[in-house]
């Protein structure tokens, strides 16, 4: 059965534009935090696939969005390279034990042996191919090595980035060095996502923004564009999606074999679409917080439509959405993109 979301990735024509929502698994929803309670903390429902197979099949259910995006987290890499994580409630992702050198990093565990370690998420993968509705796709998903690297060397959410950096200028060996060996294990954890059922991948570079954008494609733009090279020589009708956030300055210089661009909520959609809309569909890109008012919701959906017109678009937010967003607003913007969209 074809998928209308692989479909769109692929620029075909589809009754309408697809819709899904970065971040659409989570605390908004009471459902999800029932099954979270169940699992005693985050970590341990992503690690139990039969649960992280039900929160990720819940936005289907009651929302109505178009694709499934795998329920884990980014930062299961690293913590499966041998960084011990710990979600602090309230606070957010820490490594106690950040990279500080070159040992540190040595002492890392790379390649296949980090990317097979990982096999909790291919079980849930596994368990969506068989639960998920066949017309629905699943969305695998990455951190870019960049995005994991702040994590790493930082040990935790940053509003600086004071200490990559400092590396990016008075280290950059060491931190090309994290990037590769992050890079050969992300190749391997998609290929795997990939192997296990995985209908579409997305990298996401949360952070893209934390570095100057004369920088950004040698400390990121790089690895992501061999990351999705790796996919698309292998399994090219697998769509790759590259979301990196906050990089307006860099748009004229993209570049790569991927299918789809995601485009942040501050980059206006017609400017992405002036540069980027020829070569790549476009996926975006409503600013989350309009999610608190059904009629801010509705008019920049209608926005949106009138610059896409249906065509080589997937709708979705411009970053994830936020825990205190009502369900049911979640739902208009859901119901409004497929009805303004429909041929
Ligand atoms: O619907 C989905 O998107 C499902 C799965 C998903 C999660 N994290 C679940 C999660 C995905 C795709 C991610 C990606 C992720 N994780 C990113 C990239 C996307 C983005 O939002 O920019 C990043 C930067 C992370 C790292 C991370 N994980 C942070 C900073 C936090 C704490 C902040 C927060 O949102 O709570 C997490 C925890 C996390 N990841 C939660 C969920 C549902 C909340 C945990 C909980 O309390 O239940």
């Amino acid at each position: 059965m074809s998928k209308i979301f692989v479909d769109a990735c692929f620029g075909k024509d589809t009754p309408y534009t697809p819709v899904w929502m970065m971040r659409q698994a989570g605390r908004y929803l009471p459902e999800y935090m029932a099954v979270r309670k169940e699992a005693g903390n985050f970590l341990n429902l992503c690690h139990n696939p039969e649960k992280a197979c039900e929160v990720t099949i819940q936005p289907i259910d009651i929302v109505g969005v178009d694709a499934a995006i795998l329920f884990s987290d980014i930062l299961v890499i690293p913590n499966e390279m041998g960084m011990e994580l710990k979600f602090v409630t309230g606070e957010g992702p820490l490594f106690p034990s950040p990279i500080k050198d070159e040992a540190d990093l040595d002492a890392l565990i790379g390649g296949a042996k980090a990317a097979d370690k990982l096999t909790y998420v291919y079980d849930t993968i596994k368990l969506l191919k068989e639960q998920l509705p066949k017309d629905k796709a699943l969305i695998g998903f990455t951190g870019a090595p960049w995005t994991l690297a702040t994590y790493m060397i930082e040990g935790e959410g940053t509003k600086t980035y004071n200490i990559c950096k400092k590396m990016i200028y008075s280290n950059p060996d060491l931190l090309h060095k994290i990037l590769r060996k992050v890079t050969d294990v992300v190749k391997l954890y998609m290929e795997n996502q990939i192997k296990a059922g995985a209908d579409v991948v997305q990298i996401f570079d949360s952070w893209a923004a934390a570095i100057e954008p004369g920088l950004y494609d040698e400390f990121s733009w790089k690895y992501m564009v061999e990351i999705a090279e790796y996919i698309k020589e292998k399994y090219p009708h697998i769509p790759v999606i590259m979301f990196p956030k906050g990089i307006p300055a860099f748009l004229d210089k993209v570049y790569g074999n991927f299918d789809v661009f995601g485009v942040d909520w501050g980059t206006p959609m017609a400017l992405a679409k002036e540069k980027l809309g020829d070569k790549y569909v476009l996926q975006g890109n409503m600013e989350p917080c309009r999610l608190y008012s059904k009629e801010e919701t509705t008019k920049c959906v209608e926005a949106i439509q009138e610059v896409m017109g249906s065509k080589r678009h997937i709708f979705n937010l411009g970053h994830g959405i936020l825990p205190d967003v009502p369900v049911e607003h979640a739902k208009h913007f859901v119901s409004e993109c497929q009805r303004v969209s429909k041929n």
